[in-house]
């Protein structure tokens, strides 16, 4: 289905031109199901629960903006994380020319909740949700909209309990709200649907394709029974991505310490610069740019801007936040 049919479901022709800005064209498959299922018809709940990197942030954006145009009031886009909470910000920080205020609050130094009356789109976590219900400000009866992310945390033992109660009072403070809850693919999403009473999207659809496999001996085995041929190597994780590389894939590895991310990183650079197949000229203005995040450059800035003119990178909670945004673009 392609963007502008979005016409068709009442979506002003402003908001089509900021969702074609975004890049997109065309609707991935569950977009596709959610818009068919009547997402914007603003009469049901929602849960979308279909694995990663299909979408789902664009379906929030649809229905809070559809939402707002036709029944007013405020939205509230809930995130887990401070780092997603930003992210969100500026997905929808494009719609602002449609005459709607964005604001972002995860926390830390704004206690109040009085300074969001004037903001049509709120974009929290959920402590930071239950924090402002609390304080229940005089806008909070206005949330007509509210877009949960990441839902299946309500699983967590230690945080899930929060953002249960947190949607339970919105629920009960509007009984005109309307939820979309987003999540991957879990086992109870079936039950959450029940407990919010929406109408449930799953699907195993993925834009790539998710292959699994074991490596040994220089071999990979998938669990369709296909096999690669990878060159043998004392150090396995560094062939597979430097082979990954080869192929003009990108490669993510996971270390379970910042010291061993970051030794990991150089010396996959130093594998990799020179090898003729990164952009050397590209990546050392990158490195050029992450130098120079601070004032001063501190060795782990020096590191950074090393690796990352070499083709790799390191990312962990010890980079400056500036330098995360460049890894991660
Ligand atoms: N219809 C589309 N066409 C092309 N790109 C799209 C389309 N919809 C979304 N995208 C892009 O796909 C990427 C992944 O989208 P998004 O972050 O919303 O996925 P997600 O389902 O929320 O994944 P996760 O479970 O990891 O949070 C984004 O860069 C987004 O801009
Ligand atoms: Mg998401």
């Amino acid at each position: 289905m392609k963007v502008e049919e979005l016409y068709n479901y009442g979506m002003p022709e402003k908001a089509i031109e900021i969702i074609k800005k975004k890049g997109i064209n065309e609707f991935f498959p569950p977009q596709e199901e959610a818009l068919r299922k009547g997402l914007l018809n603003l009469e049901k709940n929602f849960v979308i629960a279909v694995p990663t990197a299909s979408g789902k942030t664009l379906i929030g954006e649809m229905l809070i903006i559809k939402n707002l145009i036709d029944r007013g009031g405020k939205a509230l886009y809930i995130v887990p994380l401070k780092a997603l909470g930003a992210e969100k910000f500026d997905e929808l920080k494009a719609y602002e020319t449609l005459g709607l205020k964005v604001a972002l609050t995860t926390g830390d130094y704004d206690t109040g909740a009085r300074w969001l009356e004037s903001y049509d789109i709120i974009i929290t976590t959920s402590e930071k949700a239950d924090s402002l219900i609390r304080h229940s400000p005089s806008w909070i009866s206005k949330v007509s909209c509210v877009v949960a992310d990441e839902i299946h945390l309500i699983n967590d033992a230690s945080r899930g309990a929060t953002l249960e109660v947190t949607i339970a009072r919105l629920l009960h403070i509007n009984k005109n709200l309307r939820l979309l809850a987003l999540s991957a693919t879990v086992g109870n999403a079936r039950e959450v649907a029940d407990w919010l009473g929406a109408e449930l999207i799953t699907s195993d659809w993925r834009p790539v394709e998710l292959k699994e496999g074991i490596y040994l001996d220089g071999k990979i085995i998938f669990s369709n029974s296909s096999s690669l041929e990878i060159e043998n190597s004392d150090e396995p994780a560094l062939a597979l991505a430097l082979d990954t590389v080869n192929r003009e894939g990108q490669s993510l590895i996971f270390i379970n310490t910042r010291r061993g991310a970051e030794s990991f990183a150089v010396k996959a650079a130093k594998k990799l610069k020179g090898s003729g197949i990164i952009e050397e000229k590209l990546l050392k203005e990158i490195g050029q740019e992450i130098l120079h995040v601070l004032p001063e450059p501190t060795k782990i800035c020096r590191k950074l801007a090393r690796t990352v003119e070499g083709g790799s990178a390191f990312h962990h909670a010890g980079l400056e936040i500036e330098q995360k945004k460049i890894v991660e673009r």
